[in-house]
């Protein structure tokens, strides 16, 4: 049954509603967000039965679960398969054959940050695939995170429809035709893909709980979503699992000019993390 919802807000719970999306994620909503967050939460509230949003507060305060729907409603998952061409061109042109060329014998270990529902470490997986028919010898793992448990869930079921497959079958479709299988209306990652991927939950405002030695991560159109000093933790956590010279790339309206971070600039998007950065702890 529908229930009537009093969009009618008084400011203070709209503002700590505004304040519980940047305690539960670290994104920064302003006022002006106010429209997009009561868009959002309103179908939680009639899941809910819930007529006010201050009762949806009082909710998300007392009930523990109730932040994982919270995170899953409030966080922004738009991401698609090969997401801005050029990243992939360097990762095939440059970036594998220099790693392999200097750790023959080891395993690339590659972490797409805020990995949303997948396609992007699975773009990674089907490039390092090319990458391994052509040198049987290469080895790599996939660690794929986000902090939206939906999301992940999706990612980890690597079933695919609507405009996110129909981007790669358009710009990639010999890679379509070779990764994805048909199931009824979908498409499903085959498994020689899925293998090296592996998906979980995590806060990128928290470190990496066994910290892998990553010589690649991803961390793209995340940054976006966080102030000055939201960025600059992520990005020192993010730089923790990272090896000495380990490639970091951001997103296209992102930048880490503004930031301390001990990364050296490669190319736009690209940094190298310096050999001698010392850890800062926050
Ligand atoms: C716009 S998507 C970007 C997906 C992908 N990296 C890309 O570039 O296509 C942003 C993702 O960041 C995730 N995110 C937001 N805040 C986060 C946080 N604090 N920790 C981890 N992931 C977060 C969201 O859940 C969302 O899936």
């Amino acid at each position: 049954m529908s229930v009537d919802i009093n969009d009618d807000v008084d400011r203070p719970t709209r503002q700590a509603l505004l304040a519980s999306v940047h305690r539960h994620t670290g994104i920064t909503m302003t006022e002006k967000k106010w429209p997009l967050l009561q868009g959002r939460l309103r179908r939680r509230l009639q899941a809910l039965s819930l007529d006010s949003y201050r009762d949806y507060l009082d909710v998300l305060d007392s009930r523990a679960d109730e932040a994982t729907y919270f995170i899953d409603l409030v966080t922004t998952n738009e991401t698609s398969f090969f997401r801005t061409p050029r990243i992939w061109d360097y990762l095939w042109q440059q970036f594998l054959p220099r790693w392999h060329n200097e750790h023959a014998g080891s395993i690339l270990q590659i972490w797409s940050a805020a990995a949303s529902s997948g396609e992007e470490a699975y773009s990674l997986a089907m490039l390092c695939e090319e990458y391994r028919e052509r040198h049987p010898a290469f080895r790599y793992r996939i660690l794929a995170t986000d902090i939206a448990k939906y999301v992940v869930g999706a990612g980890e079921i690597g079933l695919y429809q609507g405009r996110s497959i129909d981007g790669l079958r358009r710009s990639r479709p010999a890679f379509f035709e070779k990764y994805f299988a048909k199931i009824d209306d979908r498409f499903a990652v085959v498994p020689a893909l899925r293998a090296n991927v592996s998906f979980r939950e995590h806060n990128l405002y928290r470190r990496l709980a066994d910290p892998l030695r990553i010589d690649l991560v991803l961390l793209r159109n995340v940054l976006i979503y966080f102030d000055d000093a939201g960025q600059q933790a992520v990005v020192d956590n993010v730089a923790s699992s990272l090896v000495p010279d380990g490639v970091l790339i951001i997103g296209e309206s992102e930048s880490l000019s503004r930031h301390r971070t001990g990364f050296d600039f490669e190319q736009p998007l690209i940094y190298r993390k310096q050999e001698a950065m010392r850890e800062r702890r926050a």
